[in-house]
């Protein structure tokens, strides 16, 4: 048994859709079909955050609302989801939201087009900290671009919103109870399927059925957070059909530290991870806090960004800096790989006909990550360093994983320079030797993100730099940080 419908709650409608294409998008749906002109268009990539709505879902059995950016949400994911656009934040006779109140109190708007979204960011801050510090405020600000009004206005908004009226009063909030009830009896544990042929979409009710529908249509698409899907439909104009939604799949997004490794379920997002990512390896917590914005860690999965393959994805040279190991799941069976062998080319990866991934397995060890790209916030890298090293007696390396990203056509270890420091002292010149192997482990490109001679620059000196931080006991990378946990 199937069914062939989506239904979601759009602020307090109930919508059913049985008739979608696996392209169809949200905001579209939003402004061309639901009346609700206030979520806008500025990107269509996930980048600006004009689009930025609320989308809630029951997580292990607990509401849940994250920011979304709705130009890169597809509408077939949607299936017993809470969307809530700005329109929902006025109150009786439409009287201004304690959020938008502060942002008109604050001189927070001047065009006006950046404004729905930020204030649908700033409302989710609210909503869980109503009286958040800068940094929080900036973190919750990193997905939305202004390009008129500047941010300070929007600071003293955000600082101000706690004074403007209280959380508990707050619709959301009130109807919570409610929500849920609604949103588990929308819930379906059977798998949806809707459309036929290439327009056909699947909304699997767990693992199980994933992997069933895989065996039926190996070449149908699989999206999780759609980051990196969703822009293959609107900046290249691509078909995913047929596509199968798997982001809701709680069963897939499990994170448990036991037996000497962290265990992450695919779905699970930036957001959910990033807790014990950083409590077990504190240089996750910095390295989380740069991909995207808060709307593009909310939605994007570790599952997405080491199944894409891309040689610029941020998690996949740490994770192999730290010997961590995929499995992947077919109907037949499972099996398990060491990660860095899991890229085998410029777009191939070892995933066979009717496989998923199912997780990514990391022993638990402490290690060192670099990122660098243009701007701090919201940037795609440029090449990212990830070291582990053990030292033994007299500061002598007993073992070194370094993996890099931007530097060849996938995630790569540096076997070389690995070579020219493994049995060496931890010393100035084994650090200068090490430098010049970088030469023979990678030959990078140049692109628009960075020349070639700056790659190679850029992590010669971070090696450096990572030798400079273990003489210092006060700096991230101190010795201590590579005691096994
Ligand atoms: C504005 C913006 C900023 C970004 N910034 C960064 C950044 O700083 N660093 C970075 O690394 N990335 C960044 N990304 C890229 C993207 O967010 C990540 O790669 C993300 O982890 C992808 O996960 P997803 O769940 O959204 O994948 P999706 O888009 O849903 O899928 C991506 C690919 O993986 C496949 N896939 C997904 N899940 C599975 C699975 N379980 N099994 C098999 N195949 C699967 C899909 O079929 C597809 O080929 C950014 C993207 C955007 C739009
Ligand atoms: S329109 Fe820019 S993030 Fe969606
Ligand atoms: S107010 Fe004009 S873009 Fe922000």
């Amino acid at each position: 048994m199937t069914d062939r419908q989506i239904r979601f709650l759009l602020n307090d409608r109930d919508v059913v859709i049985g008739d979608l294409r696996p392209e169809d998008l949200l905001l579209d749906y939003l402004r061309l079909n639901a009346g609700l002109p206030g979520t806008k268009e500025g990107c269509a990539e996930g980048d600006c955050g004009a689009c930025t709505v609320l989308v809630g879902r029951m997580k292990s059995g607990k509401l849940t609302y994250d920011p979304v950016n709705a130009c890169i949400r597809f509408l077939g994911s949607l299936n017993a989801c809470h969307v809530v656009t700005v329109e929902h934040l006025a109150g009786s006779a439409g009287s201004l939201h304690p959020v938008q109140q502060a942002m008109v109190d604050n001189h927070g708007s001047q065009c006006g087009f950046c404004t729905p979204g930020i204030v649908m960011s700033l409302y989710k801050l609210w909503m869980d900290n109503s009286k958040p510090s800068d940094a929080e405020i900036e973190t919750a600000l990193q997905g939305n671009l202004c390009r008129c009004t500047g941010y300070e206005s929007v600071m003293r908004a955000a600082r101000a919103m706690g004074k403007t009226g209280s959380v508990s009063r707050d619709k959301l909030v009130r109807e919570r109870k409610a929500t849920s009830a609604k949103l588990r009896s929308l819930a379906s544990r059977r798998t949806i399927e809707i459309g036929k042929g290439s327009d056909r979409i699947y909304v699997p009710g767990d693992a199980g059925d994933l992997a069933a529908i895989l065996k039926k249509e190996p070449k149908a698409t699989i999206v999780a957070g759609s980051t990196d899907a969703g822009l293959w439909v609107t900046k290249h104009f691509r078909g995913i059909g047929p596509a199968i939604f798997i982001g809701h799949l709680d069963d897939l997004a499990k994170i448990k530290a036991a037996d000497g490794v962290l265990r992450i379920g695919a779905t699970a997002s930036y957001t959910d991870a990033a807790g014990a990512l950083a409590r077990h390896f504190p240089n996750f917590g910095p390295l989380i806090n740069r991909i995207g914005g808060a709307q593009i860690r909310a939605m994007g999965t570790i599952g997405g960004n080491i199944a894409n393959g891309s040689p610029i994805g941020d998690m996949p040279p740490p994770l192999i800096a730290l010997g961590a190991s995929v499995t992947l799941r077919s109907s037949k069976r499972s099996r398990t790989m060491e990660l860095e062998k899991f890229f085998v080319e410029y777009g191939k990866q070892d995933r066979r006909k009717g496989e998923f991934v199912e997780s990514v397995s990391i022993p638990l060890l402490n290690k060192s990550v670099y990122k660098i790209s243009k701007r701090n916030d919201e940037d795609i890298t440029s090449a990212l360093v990830a070291i582990r090293m053990r030292l033994g007696r007299e500061d002598m390396v007993d073992s070194i994983r370094i993996a890099c990203g931007g530097m060849a056509a996938t995630p790569k270890r540096a076997n070389a320079v690995e070579a020219a420091l493994r049995g060496k002292p931890w010393n100035e010149n084994s650090i200068n030797a090490a430098m010049d192997a970088f030469a023979e482990d990678f030959s990078p490109l140049t692109d628009m993100r960075a020349s070639a001679e700056y790659r190679m620059l850029v992590v010669k000196n971070l090696l450096r730099r990572f030798y400079l931080e273990t003489q210092d006991a006060g700096s991230p990378s101190s010795l201590s940080s590579y005691v096994a946990a």
